[in-house]
């Protein structure tokens, strides 16, 4: 059995800090999250004979989902972690569900190992934001398809939120300490360059774009935007510690981390005495935006 530090930073993220590795949070997260598979899956339209290709399956939540919803369709896992195909992998194995699964490692803009037109549905859930090459991806996914195929896509819209009002961090009103938000806010800005970063660099319009160009016909986008008082989200931790020990994405430091790099201890002092209560109450706006893409080649 691996140590945590020992898995790759895509299999910890997924394992542990996307939910700061509490357990009651991971379950308000997978509620959240099984409408979106299960909105992803209906617009891939399998039937028990399809061939479904998960890309950047993570831990399995399309793929298991596609397995479960039909009693003979079968399945490719693919995602460029090995730890977590391994992982889903031992999973497949426990539910008696591995004669149905193939493991693929592969990165969404480089699919050589699949034939062309071998398989009849292609999947992918958060993960083109973290593929530069998004054009690239589609043209995969396009190759790969059968004729008729049918492509079915759920990425977040990230760039929406930002950039953030100089009063405001992550829906929170800190007025009273907005420098040292600033300098949070810059450290983030810095991490993830809203013109180059590949979470960042991208709206809908893309996607579309990105979907036509790589030759798919019967192209459909449906853009979902939401803003609500942050209390009517379950999945958004309302303890302080999950809240530090929470990372947005595999590639960023959780909250405590970050506050520990860019602030002096007596800044984290105010900033946690701010924010805190606010956190605990969860007396803030949460605002997202996220497109289901939809595609028949
Ligand atoms: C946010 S997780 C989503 C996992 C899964 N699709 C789900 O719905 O839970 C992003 C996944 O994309 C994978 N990933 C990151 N870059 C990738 C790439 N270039 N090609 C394929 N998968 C990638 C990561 O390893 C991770 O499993």
């Amino acid at each position: 059995m691996q140590t945590t530090r020992s898995l790759d930073i895509w299999a910890q993220w997924i394992l542990h800090r996307r939910h700061g590795s509490d357990p009651q949070r991971l379950q308000a997260m997978l509620a959240h999250l099984y409408p979106i598979r299960d909105r992803v899956l209906s617009q891939a339209r399998c039937d028990d004979a399809s061939v479904l290709l998960d890309i950047g399956c993570g831990d399995g939540l399309i793929a298991f989902g596609a397995l479960e919803k039909s009693a003979s369709c079968r399945v490719i896992f693919s995602d460029i972690s090995q730890d977590l195909l391994d992982h889903a992998a031992r999973l497949a194995v426990q539910m008696r569900l591995d004669g149905r699964c193939t493991f693929v490692r592969a990165s969404a803009d480089d699919l050589h190992e699949i034939a062309d037109a071998s398989v009849d549905a292609v999947t992918t859930r958060s993960v083109l934001i973290y593929v530069l090459a998004k054009q690239r991806a589609f043209e995969e996914f396009h190759r790969v398809l059968r004729p008729k195929g049918r492509l079915s896509i759920f990425e977040p819209i990230n760039r929406f939120g930002e950039p953030q009002p100089d009063h405001m961090f992550w829906g929170f009103d800190v007025t009273p300490v907005a420098p040292i938000a600033a300098k949070l806010k810059d450290f983030y800005r810095r991490l993830l360059p809203l013109d180059s970063n590949p979470m960042m660099n991208f709206d809908e319009r893309d996607l579309i774009a990105w979907a036509e160009a790589a030759g798919f016909r019967d192209v459909h986008l449906e853009l979902q935007v939401t803003i609500t008082p942050l209390s009517s989200q379950p999945d958004m931790p309302a303890s302080w510690t999950t809240y530090l020990r929470s990372a947005a994405n595999p590639k960023c430091p959780t909250f405590e981390e970050a506050m520990a790099q860019v602030l002096t201890p007596a800044e984290r002092a105010t900033f946690e005495a701010h924010l805190r209560p606010r956190v605990e109450a969860k007396e803030g706006t949460f605002r997202s935006a996220v497109a289901y893409l939809w595609a028949t080649k």
